[in-house]
């Protein structure tokens, strides 16, 4: 993956605008953070330090979850209105620095490191745009912010956005407002569903892949669209993506998701296998924080 969306890397202090729980263990978090705002893109993440009183060094990675722009408290005094870039971030209560950050209030400041990592490249793809973006569980997170991308990119450009979502339970399908009030068509599997059928977000995608057009040349509802698979979720679903892909060749970026120790490229504890291009009985190592998270599905040896 080229380094298309690599920013110089900020540390900041940001006020907690809000941090509301959306579902059984989930929150979102609206940061104020404009400086690291204005420089994010689609994939990259924010380390933020969880202040623990027990372990003042941890710190948690999130993938930036929207961006939102707000008019400025004196804007009205101002010539070209000011604008202040909030960071929002989707997360999962799943350990003790994530549950530390579930606890923390409104006004509270914590110290974040941002935007970091290459996110999801836009640059070398063709438009108009047939975008499959597949998400697993908290995966969905930094999916939004690309479909807003996506879908401010091609405005006035014909495009469609399909947007598969997989989750455990019902209550974790996230997100469905926010893709729907962007255009996109969304389809859900739950694996504990009520039917008692376990569907799981890659039968959605080998489905769509092989009714639609089994050529693998466009899943668009016109013939000039290109398609592009944008995934995130955990590493068998990334995987098993790669799989299917395998047949219909459709370029695809997945965001792995790794723990991270540094966060900045300098530990080597996120390394993933990549096929050199050149010999593919040879591969070299990546790290997961600093050359990804975002990485095309094939050079991964999974
Ligand atoms: Fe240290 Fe990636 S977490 S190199």
């Amino acid at each position: 993956m080229p380094e298309m969306t690599m920013q110089k890397m900020l540390q900041i202090q940001a006020k907690i605008i809000s941090n509301i729980q959306v579902a059984e263990n989930y929150f979102k978090m609206c940061l104020d953070a404009s400086a690291v705002a204005q420089k994010a893109e689609p994939g990259q993440f924010i380390y933020v330090k969880v202040n623990d009183k027990y372990d003042p060094l941890l710190r948690r990675a999130f993938s930036v979850h929207r961006i939102n722009q707000q008019p400025s408290v004196n804007s009205h005094q101002l010539k070209n209105k000011k604008k202040i870039n909030q960071i929002e971030i989707l997360y999962k209560v799943k350990g003790i620095g994530t549950k530390i950050l579930s606890e923390k209030e409104k006004g509270e400041e914590l110290d974040i490191l941002g935007p970091l990592g290459n996110g999801f490249n836009l640059s070398a793809i063709r438009y108009p745009l047939s975008a499959i973006l597949v998400a697993g569980g908290i995966g969905v997170a930094p999916l939004v912010f690309l479909a807003k991308k996506i879908y401010t990119h091609t405005l006035n450009a014909k495009h469609q956005i399909l947007v598969l979502i997989g989750a455990k339970t019902k209550q974790e399908i996230l997100c469905i407002k926010d893709f729907r009030d962007l255009g996109c068509e969304v389809r859900i599997a739950i694996e504990n569903g009520a039917s008692g059928k376990k569907v799981l977000v890659t039968d959605l995608l080998k489905e769509y892949l092989s009714t639609v057009n089994p050529e693998g040349q466009s899943y668009g509802t016109g013939s000039q669209l290109s398609t592009v698979i944008f995934a995130c979720g955990p590493t068998p679903m990334l995987k098993e993506i790669a799989k299917i892909n395998q047949e219909y060749k459709i370029p695809c970026q997945v965001s792995l998701e790794e723990k991270m120790a540094c966060g900045v490229g300098a530990c080597l504890g996120c390394v993933v296998k990549i096929a050199n291009r050149k010999d593919t009985q040879k591969f070299i190592y990546k790290r997961v924080c600093k050359d990804g998270p975002v990485f095309e599905a094939q050079e991964i040896i999974w």
